[in-house]
């Protein structure tokens, strides 16, 4: 028996997405859909679009606060963040991402910071990179009580070890290592695997081996689920977009447009035109006037 909260949109009475309906929809072979979010307002439009999942990911570090990797992100950013989003959507399973080095030094700290996620930000589950390095981390956590994602392929944080930004698992030996990974995870009792900028080939055969879901970026069509950055996919990150991005509109060019427009009203004195001033009643500017005649 579960006891899923459930929300009403326009009359719907729509269901809370949980890490079971991760591991239905698997198997009745539903892809499932996952978008990132740092704030309310894009955590609502998540919600009512009816995305599965909301992933708080790191990737906050680059779309939102202008650095270059992800790596300075902080347990406390990432928590305010979540906070924010908990707030705006309530049916899609909510996923805070575990920052470089919250979970990285020692087992202890890593369930420690995993539990503030779901204790203090309303999240329902979290994230972290790394493949068998990770097991013991994992294992404790899922003990403790916190659904853990999985993410291999480019992990994001080692970009110092891994050269660069690149896609993994092109090489035989490298795919070996992946397919060991994931299966690790499965063991240690991860709900779903991220495989990010993994050969298609590859996410198919990892996904057709694990019964826990498979959500990709830069993986293929074979994944169970499909992840993008929402910034990416609106348009809104205009630095650079990655090839396995597919953009579906672009509000940075919408936000710079109603900006210049804005500028140009002012300059023209056409904004604020009456209907958007505050003016007070005639008999309260007489009053006023003849006070001020005293
Ligand atoms: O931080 C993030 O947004 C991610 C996704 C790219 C999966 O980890």
């Amino acid at each position: 028996m579960t006891t899923t909260p459930l929300k009403k949109y326009g009359g719907e009475i729509r269901k809370k997405i949980t890490t079971r309906s991760f591991r239905l929809k698997k198997k009745r072979g539903e892809a499932i859909t996952m978008l990132t979010a740092y704030d309310y307002p894009t955590a609502m439009a998540i919600d009512k679009a009816e995305i599965d999942s909301i992933l708080v990911g790191d990737s906050l570090g680059m779309v939102v606060l202008g650095y270059e990797n992800t790596l300075p992100v902080t347990m406390e950013d990432m928590l305010h963040h979540c906070k924010a989003v908990s707030r705006g959507a309530k049916n899609p399973l909510l996923i805070g991402d575990m920052p470089f080095m919250s979970y990285q030094s020692d087992v202890w700290t890593a369930v420690e910071n995993a539990g503030r996620f779901l204790q203090e930000a309303g999240m329902d589950a979290v994230k972290l990179e790394g493949g068998r390095e990770r097991a013991e981390a994992i294992q404790k956590m899922v003990l403790a009580g916190i659904p853990v994602m999985g993410h291999i392929g480019l992990t994001p944080q080692s970009v110092n070890t891994m050269g660069g930004f690149r896609a993994q698992g092109k090489k035989a030996d490298q795919a070996k290592i992946l397919v060991e990974d994931a299966l690790i995870l499965e063991e240690e009792g991860v709900f779903g695997i991220v495989l990010e900028a993994v050969p298609a080939q590859l996410s198919e055969l990892i996904s057709s081996k694990l019964r826990v879901p498979t959500i990709g970026i830069g993986a293929g069509v074979g994944c169970d689920g499909q992840v993008l950055v929402t910034h990416d996919l609106v348009g809104q990150f205009d630095k650079f977009t990655p090839k396995f991005v597919k953009q579906y509109a672009n509000i940075h060019n919408v936000m710079q447009e109603a900006m210049i427009a804005f500028r140009q009203d002012v300059n023209q004195k056409d904004f604020p035109s009456d209907a958007h001033s505050i003016f007070m009643k005639d008999e309260e500017w007489e009053l006023l006037m003849a006070e001020l005649d005293k």
